[in-house]
């Protein structure tokens, strides 16, 4: 704590430091006038401004902004430097409008395709939230605009989110919905962390001090600032104790006046208060002492915003090379959405946006003539006969057809979850009547988690472009045409079916208690271990040049896990335009210490190559890549053995493979207890040895015995005597051996756990 804010704490009085756990209104802090303590300024994010006009009329009545594309979108860029592009970008704008903080990024996991916020999240996996999320942080706050990493966490569905309450395992929180946050506290961090509405294991986000204080401030390091959720804060004092600095918005007073009634009554120690208020108070002075001047050049920020959903649609289908268009062909555009696109989610990160490029107004910039038909209604759910069928009659006239489809903001939106993955039915009917006169249909989809595509094999491409942005338009243009070349990959998987989704039994529950019974097992990590097929794999997306993969090369083929690995391999633009390829790691353990997913994203690249040119892309890996959460030890360890690396251009396309052995730096896979197994130390290289020699005794019943011989003797076979020996748990040594009580039976297992230190 520096001197100021030392100082500070001396002279506030209790009502004032209580007041400064709560906001002054709807986006702003509280001030103290007669110390100098100023008030300041949040605005939603994460893909725009949402900075609410002075004196606004009520929620809704924010300033207009330039609005990016969403997280879906982004993500789906897999690159570092556009995220954090898009970051310093918004940092200049809120330096305009005096807002302290960005309430973003959103990087909760897309656990189920129907949650109702997948449009602003990132990913299913945490470790493309955690490096993008990071990206989009540091660049937000290289302009000294802080930013709030929400929500935190597991505020998976929008279902009952302000009260219902994730049971999840901490191996699943750890590894899956804990570890984006992690990687964004140690590689960014973020000014504040914005806690969930919900409840987790059945303690509200907001007053749950494993959460907030445990996990987040002594596992993790963090010294920022913990602001609630809007409105997701009940239990005031209890909520300081955890960890949660600020409430937001305005309490009316009353969560004030719970905290000044606890320390007076002791249930609350001027201590405990002070750690809060010290935290809110670095927060204020960080922003105010520091405040740069911002530009806000909207028309420049507008191309930008294009520029970014370039680099983030991904082309998902392009049989006999559909695309890209000519400008000499007959080309017909269909649908309301190629009039008007829609550009971003509804809820908190609605933008009034500055002006928005649909695709016709795009193609009449680049001087492209295009037919267009309406096709559905305009409010994109009603079919119109006389519509459909004059687009029909001019696509059977057409070179080739483009329909401009997806989901109205009806059909996902923060405060609801799905209930479906079908897109509406007029457009799904249009596109198979087009796709039935036409052979060259292209699909152009609009919308903010994955839609089911009755059509798929009826039409000839397909690009997604989630939701992209007020320029979305000229980037669909320059794609189309050729102008650019799609170079997105899928950030989560295209289901089939909604029946086939990992959570699909329990989302989102039965509104109380939903359980992750799927544990770990979320998005690719699922599908792969079912070997079930996919709609689009995770990491899937098309060029429209080709890249060759080789050469893969480890800086080592056996490592210790602390001391970490560099991979390289060469990528080779075998086509004939300029592209750039994501390159993907994933890890697979093979050493079967642990039930694990078939493999892991750890690592990824996006490279830049020209027409036949390669370059050598080196991805480095340190011991959380090779990790699984131990819940016995509390730690992240990588047993000792075998793992691969696979490199692929996704999910399901692994194009290189390498074997890399791991020596771990602890044997203690888990605790050994007197219900431990000797078939459980056998799985673990370094446990195993401690019980060789026992084993080997066990097992000389079966020496130099033939199969005939044993089963002479015993009514069960060989192989079924090695089961019993290898479950037979240690508490069975009673009585043998001098292990006689239950003591010597404890002593003997507390001797295994101390050589394993
Ligand atoms: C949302 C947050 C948002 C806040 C302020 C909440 O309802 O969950 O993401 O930042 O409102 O608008």
């Amino acid at each position: 704590m520096n001197k100021k804010i030392e100082k500070l704490l001396s002279e506030l009085t209790l009502e004032e430091k209580a007041g400064l756990c709560s906001g002054k209104d709807f986006w702003r802090s509280k001030a103290v006038e007669r110390l100098g303590i100023p008030s300041i300024m949040v605005s939603d994010g994460p893909s725009g401004l949402r900075t609410q006009n002075e004196n606004g009329k009520d929620e809704n009545d924010s300033r207009v902004s330039v609005s990016f594309p969403s997280g879906c979108a982004t993500a789906s860029s897999f690159d570092r430097e556009l995220l954090k592009r898009e970051g310093e970008i918004l940092g200049e704008e809120a330096n305009n409008y005096n807002v302290s903080t960005l309430l973003g990024p959103a990087i909760n996991i897309k656990r189920s395709p129907l949650c109702g916020r997948n449009f602003e999240y990132l990913s299913e996996d945490p470790y493309i939230s955690g490096e993008l999320g990071a990206a989009y942080i540091n660049g937000v706050q290289s302009k000294n605009v802080g930013t709030s990493l929400k929500h935190f966490a597991a505020n998976n569905q929008e279902t009952n989110r302000f009260s219902e309450s994730g049971m999840i395992d901490e191996r699943t929180l750890r590894e899956i919905y804990l570890a984006g946050f992690e990687a964004c506290v140690k590689k960014s961090s973020p000014a504040t962390i914005m806690c969930s509405y919900n409840a987790i294991n059945g303690e509200l986000s907001s007053e749950n001090k494993w959460l907030l204080n445990d996990v987040l401030r002594e596992d993790w390091g963090y010294k920022g600032m913990v602001v609630s959720d809007w409105g997701a804060v009940y239990n005031r004092v209890k909520g300081i104790k955890a960890g949660l600095n600020l409430e937001m918005p305005y309490s009316g007073g009353l969560t004030d006046n719970d905290i000044v009634e606890a320390v007076k009554n002791g249930t609350l120690t001027m201590e405990e208060l002070d750690k809060s208020v010290s935290c809110v108070l670095e927060w204020v002075f960080n922003y105010v002492e520091n405040k740069q001047a911002g530009t806000y050049d909207m028309d420049k920020d507008h191309e930008e915003s294009g520029k970014i959903a370039q680099e983030s649609c991904v082309l998902l289908k392009n049989e006999n090379k559909v695309l890209p268009l000519s400008k000499r062909q007959k080309v017909l555009f269909v649908g309301a959405f190629a009039a008007e696109p829609r550009y971003g989610g509804g809820g908190s990160s609605k933008i009034k946006c500055y002006k928005l490029t649909d695709a016709l107004t795009a193609a009449k910039n680049a001087r492209i003539s295009v037919e267009y038909a309406q096709g559905y209604g305009k409010d994109f759910i009603t079919s119109d006969k006389k519509l459909a069928a004059a687009a029909v009659k001019a696509a059977a006239e057409a070179d080739k057809v483009v329909i401009f489809a997806g989901l109205p903001e009806s059909f996902e939106s923060e405060g609801a979850d799905r209930t479906s993955l079908d897109m509406p039915a007029a457009q799904n009917e249009l596109i198979e009547k087009l796709a039935a006169v036409n052979k060259n249909v292209i699909v152009v989809l609009h919308n903010g988690s994955p839609v089911a595509m009755p059509w798929v094999d009826k039409v000839s491409a397909i690009l997604e472009c989630y939701l992209g942005g007020e320029d979305i338009g000229t980037a669909q243009i320059n794609l189309l045409y050729g102008k650019a070349n799609p170079c997105g990959k899928l950030a989560e998987t295209f289901p089939i079916r909604l029946e086939d989704t990992p959570c699909f039994m329990n989302f989102p529950g039965n509104g109380r208690e939903t359980y992750y019974t799927e544990g770990i097992f979320v998005g690719y990590r699922w599908y792969d271990c079912r070997k079930m097929p996919v709609l689009f794999p995770f990491g899937h997306g098309l060029s429209y040049t080709k890249f060759e993969y080789k050469d893969i090369k480890l800086s080592s083929s056996s490592i210790k896990d602390k001391a970490g690995l560099d991979v390289f391999v060469t990528i080779k633009n075998k086509g004939k335009m300029e592209g750039k390829e994501i390159v993907q790691l994933y890890v697979a353990d093979k050493t079967g210490v642990e039930i694990r997913p078939v493999k892991e994203l750890k690592g990824f690249e996006k490279v830049f190559l020209k027409a036949g040119e390669e370059k050598t892309v080196k991805i480095s890996l340190d011991q959380r890549s090779f990790a699984y959460w131990n819940k016995d030890t509390h730690s992240w360890y990588a047993p000792s053995g075998e793992y691969e690396i696979l490199v692929g251009a996704s999910s399901a396309d692994i194009r290189l493979s390498a074997k890399l052995n791991v020596t771990s730096s602890s044997g203690k896979a888990f605790n050994i207890t007197p219900q431990t197994t000797m078939g459980d130390m056998l799985k673990v290289k370094e446990m195993a040895k401690l019980i060789a020699k026992d084993y080997k005794k066990a097992c000389a019943i079966m020496d130099n015995v033939t199969d005939e011989e044993f089963e002479k003797k015993f009514p069960f076979p060989k192989v079924a005597m090695l089961g019993m020996i290898q479950s037979a748990p240690f508490r069975t040594r009673r009585g043998k051996d001098g292990l006689n009580t239950f003591e010597d039976i404890q002593k003997y297992v507390d001797e295994l756990n101390e050589k394993l230190k």
